[in-house]
């Protein structure tokens, strides 16, 4: 269970999250939806241990998680995977994290196969990311990220740079990921595009949760902000 209790952030000037408060189950897949300016991207950063709350609690399997376990737990991933790409070849994305955790080579390589295989990115593996396609740019992103064992994933409307291929691409990815039992979080102005995936939606207005529920439910709201 990850659970969100009464969480409070503020950049300066007011609360840009007030006491904001939610439980959802591991494994699930939950779209984040709202006006601009809701919460979603700074409620992202605080799942991943990027911001700093300024009160509540984040509770993970019922222990306290600190900034340094969410930092662990959690992966982020950009809306633009090139800002987030690091190695020159796909490989070489593929090893960086695990060079910098200090697994032998060997077990680098059966790490790299792994995941070329999962996310279908071994006919690019000597490509330079940099001329890769956004879909097959965000699957990588994912992939390198994946090779650091994160629990729960939290994509920021990943679909805004990418056409319907790339949107293929990532999907596909998504399912993988939902398939090994990851939690997702997607923050979207989209949902309709993970409507096949997703368990739950959020719906986040001026720094809380007006609703938590599925999609069925959700749909039935109808809420004038988000286009469906
Ligand atoms: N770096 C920042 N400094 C100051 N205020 C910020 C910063 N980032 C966000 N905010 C403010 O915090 C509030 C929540 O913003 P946030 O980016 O989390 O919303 P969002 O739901 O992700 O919006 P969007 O759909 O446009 O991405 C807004 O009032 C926003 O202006
Ligand atoms: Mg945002």
């Amino acid at each position: 269970m990850i659970e969100l209790r009464n969480i409070h952030f503020s950049y300066g000037d007011g609360f840009a999250l007030k006491g904001f408060t939610l439980a959802v189950e591991k494994g699930s897949f939950n779209l984040l939806v709202g006006a601009n300016g809701s919460g979603k991207t700074t409620l992202l950063k605080i799942l991943a241990g990027l911001l700093p709350i300024r009160s509540g609690t984040i509770i993970i399997d019922g222990r306290i998680a600190t900034d340094a376990d969410l930092r662990e737990l959690c992966c982020y991933v950009l809306h633009n995977p090139f800002e987030q790409i690091v190695g020159s070849t796909v490989e070489e994305d593929l090893a960086f994290g695990l060079e910098n955790l200090g697994l032998r080579s060997e077990e680098i390589q059966e790490n790299i196969e792994t995941a070329l295989k999962m996310f279908q990115l071994s006919e690019v593996r000597h490509a330079n990311p940099f001329v890769l396609s956004g879909g097959l740019a965000q699957k990588l992103v994912i992939a390198s990220l994946y090779l650091l064992k994160p629990e729960i994933f939290l994509l920021d409307e990943p679909t805004s740079m990418l056409d319907d291929t790339g949107v293929e691409e990532l999907l596909q990815a998504l399912r993988e990921l939902k398939q090994l039992g990851k939690t997702i979080f997607v923050s979207t102005h989209e949902p309709k595009i993970f409507f096949g995936l997703a368990t739950s939606v959020i719906h986040m207005s001026d720094g809380t949760i007006d609703f938590y529920g599925g999609i069925h439910e959700f749909l039935e709201r109808r809420f004038e902000d988000v286009e469906c």
